[in-house]
């Protein structure tokens, strides 16, 4: 029998999100804190060599599938030579990403084994999508979407749906599944430091179902064990879509995840206050199996035990990873 790790609900962990980087090269208003941001100077960062070795001490207890997130992972000048070591390992690897880079990557995901790509995308009107990301090419993230589904990757689109900001859009990306196989998936909008969440700002699942099914008839689909994702399509419809509703319909009893940020601390929760120094330990020659399951054995059974979302203490989510 495998070793699994297990938390005191009996939840069993084999999904491990390790943040690359917590730089980007976009500035989306609900991701990077206004203040200015200082990123983590290198040293303090996990290097290549360490992401491995963390990497295999979880694969060695039972994880069998590996994300990388950022900030945005492709930023990171050695970002290839990670994926293709981590891609020894015995594990499904996928990597969320703004696509920006992703043309140039084509060629490492495809060595790297990498079948399914996630990229962030907010909005399919090209101003407004400056003025959420502050920066960046939007005609070349939608350029670098066709090219992954050209190239046979199968492609997930995530949405952050913000109130008053392109919940009135929700209905494109629907649209956009029509003609292309894309997955598209809707996020409740998440508090996390700095980022003036606020319960109006959030288009419920409930909103959002509302509104698609005043423009398409919708059907329920099957969901995947451990999904995030409440997924629908329409019928004829080449793509499909989901809702992942983390604010008004937690999917917390089933989770499986676990998170490395890019300074090398765990988070057994996206909402979970305390962090475990697993780099430290790790530069001292330490084993930190140990320091890994006390981690989740404090897991909460919900969000991090958090309830009080506009005084949330947690991380900016630059600096957690998605
Ligand atoms: N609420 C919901 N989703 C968020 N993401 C980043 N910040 C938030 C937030 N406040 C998403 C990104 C990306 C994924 C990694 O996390 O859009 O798709
Ligand atoms: Fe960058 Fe993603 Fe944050 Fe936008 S949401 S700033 S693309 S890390």
């Amino acid at each position: 029998m495998k070793p699994i790790l297990e938390d005191t609900f009996g939840r069993k962990h084999n999904y491990l999100r390790i943040s690359l980087t917590d730089a980007c090269n976009l500035r989306c208003l609900y991701c990077i804190p206004e203040e200015k941001m200082q990123v983590t100077p290198s040293h303090k960062m996990m290097s290549a060599r360490e992401i491995f070795e963390i990497s295999k001490i979880f694969v060695d207890k039972g994880v069998t599938k590996i994300r990388l997130t950022g900030g945005e992972p492709l930023v990171r000048s050695d970002a290839a030579e990670i994926i293709m070591a981590l891609s020894t390992l015995p594990v499904e690897l996928t990597i969320s990403t703004n696509a920006v880079l992703a043309d140039t990557f084509i060629d490492t995901f495809k060595k790297a084994g990498i079948q399914s790509v996630n990229v962030s995308l907010d909005t399919l009107d090209a101003d407004e999508f400056y003025a959420i990301t502050r920066r960046g090419d939007f005609h070349k993230i939608m350029d670098n979407i066709y090219l992954l589904l050209q190239e046979g990757f199968d492609v997930k689109v995530n949405m952050v749906v913000m109130k008053g900001v392109n919940a009135d859009k929700i209905n494109d990306f629907v649209e956009w599944t029509r003609l292309y196989p894309l997955h598209v998936r809707f996020i409740e909008f998440m508090p996390f430091a700095g980022n003036k969440w606020l319960w109006e700002k959030v288009f419920s699942l409930k909103e959002m179902l509302e509104k698609i099914s005043t423009a398409f008839e919708i059907e329920k689909i099957d969901d995947k064990a451990h999904d995030t994702t409440k997924n629908y399509s329409v019928r004829g419809f080449k793509g499909k879509f989901g809702i992942i509703s983390t604010m008004t319909a937690p999917f917390c009893g089933d989770c499986n995840r676990m998170r490395l940020t890019a300074d090398g601390k765990m988070k057994n929760c996206l909402f979970s206050k305390e962090e475990t120094d697993l780099l430290s330990a790790f530069r001292k020659q330490e084993n930190i199996l140990p320091l890994i399951e006390q981690c989740l054995q404090a897991k909460k059974a919900e969000r991090g035990g958090q309830f009080d979302f506009e005084h949330i203490e947690n991380r900016s989510m630059i600096r957690i990873g998605g």
